[in-house]
């Protein structure tokens, strides 16, 4: 984890978080290989003694390095597209432990993964299945899949990110997945493997992943009445972090309180967990443009923004901004704020920090949802990303540049002659 030096500094891994931005810039995804490392070991050892798979859900944190390391430790992956997939491949993940989530896979994603051989589709209609046996029917090549169930369970969390209500976009209804599954038995090109659900994320509590649970279990029980016995459930991602110091599930917490539904069954759990594997592990640092009042209310304009960092400004969330070194000035409490062209375009609002110009900050938990949110708004290159390893540091994504940014644009063959032009 990251800690403070003697002197007061911030430190990523054994590097103070000063010499990493001189060295590269900001703003900067700083990552520490250790945590992610330290964090998918815990989860694993939690789950010792149930038959699992830890599919971590690519979407938190793609950077090819962060899904090279995971693959490593022996992680699966849960995808919601092609591209996702691609990464997985390059960054030398195994397609036979992917499941692959979403609720608009196309045709040319389906025929890929099929290609490849994944571990699943996880099914969120009934027209995408039929889409998935048309495929599958051309290609000669059974599909395995499973159906993402919405348990109708509220996770709690913010609405943007609630995802097992019936009135979400998300899933199956429940009382709907019985007479699909049912259909689905009859399918000569589809090899039912598993039941999903995904309740939401950054949840706080453990009760909605075991209602969730229990509703799911109890229709597992009813298929095996009905002779479709399944290999796996899929219980989701979701578990939170602690952000603003509130208390959040261990990995022990969260299993042990899945474990009694479990046991005793001969099914395998997968888990989608993103956030809670690489949040803690990422930093974003940057660094402070010019200071400014307007009235009474005091402005910290720095170099990253709303493009670089999404989650303050679309969910509201709160994330801890630290000075790296002492200003060495009075305290005063400012809002962080982005030189992005839109009034939603902060980091943080009413901080107490003391800050000059110059000073570097960092937003800490940034490793999920963070860089790959990004976008290019108002033609800001997005960051670069690294990925400390004690001693060691690697730049694992270059800076963009601005020729990258316009990389496939072109411009019209105007002619300056204007009757041509009309002809
Ligand atoms: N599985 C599925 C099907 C998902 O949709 C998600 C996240 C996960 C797993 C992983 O959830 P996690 O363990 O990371 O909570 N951008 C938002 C979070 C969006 C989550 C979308 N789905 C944020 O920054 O808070």
């Amino acid at each position: 984890m990251n800690s403070t030096s003697l002197q007061g500094e911030l430190m990523l891994g054994q590097h103070t978080a000063t010499s990493l931005a001189q060295r590269f810039g900001t703003p900067l995804y700083v990552y520490d290989k250790e945590l992610i490392e330290s964090r998918y070991r815990q989860l694993d050892a939690a789950f010792t003694g149930l038959k699992h798979r830890i599919c971590y859900a690519v979407k938190a944190n793609s950077n090819l390095a962060v899904l090279q390391l995971l693959a490593h430790l022996g992680a699966g992956f849960d995808i919601v597209s092609g591209g996702e997939l691609e990464r997985v491949l390059a960054a030398g993940g195994d397609p036979a432990q992917v499941v692959f989530s979403g609720v608009g896979k196309s045709a040319a994603e389906i025929e890929r993964a099929l290609q490849l051989g994944i571990h699943c589709f996880n099914a969120e209609s009934s027209a995408e299945l039929q889409m998935i046996i048309e495929i599958a029917t051309a290609m000669g090549k059974p599909a395995p899949i499973s159906l993402r169930v919405n348990p109708d369970v509220d996770a709690g969390t913010h609405p943007y990110i609630s995802t097992g209500l019936r009135d979400n976009k998300f899933g199956i209804p429940i009382e709907e997945a019985l007479a699909l599954y049912r259909q689905a038995a009859q399918e000569p090109y589809l090899r039912i493997v598993g039941i999903d659900c995904h309740i939401g994320s950054q949840l706080v509590t453990v009760q909605p992943f075991v209602d969730a649970l229990e509703r799911v279990l109890r229709l597992v029980d009813q298929l095996a009445d009905i002779d479709i016995h399944l290999g796996h459930v899929d219980v989701g991602g979701g578990l939170g972090v602690s952000y603003r110091g509130e208390s959040v599930p261990s990995a022990q917490d969260y299993v042990e309180a899945l474990r009694p539904l479990l046991a005793g069954r001969s099914l395998q759990v997968i888990c989608e967990p993103g956030r809670w594997l690489v949040a803690d592990a990422g930093t974003l640092l940057t660094r402070v443009v010019r200071l400014k009042d307007n009235g009474d209310r005091h402005f910290a304009v720095v170099d990253a923004a709303m493009n670089d960092l999404l989650r303050p400004s679309l969910y509201q969330s709160w994330m801890e901004i630290r000075a790296c070194t002492d200003a060495g000035v009075a305290e005063q409490i400012y809002d962080i704020v982005g030189p992005v062209c839109e009034t939603g375009d902060y980091l943080g609002k009413e901080r107490r920090l003391r800050l000059r110009e110059g000073t570097l900050l960092a937003v800490m938990q940034a490793g999920a949802y963070g860089y790959t949110m990004s976008s290019n708004y108002n033609t800001r290159p997005r960051a670069a990303e690294l990925m400390v390893d004690g001693a060691h540091c690697h730049l694992v994504r270059q800076r963009e540049t601005l020729s990258d940014l316009m990389r496939g644009e072109s411009l019209l063959p105007l002619s300056t002659d204007k009757e041509q032009a009309c002809n």
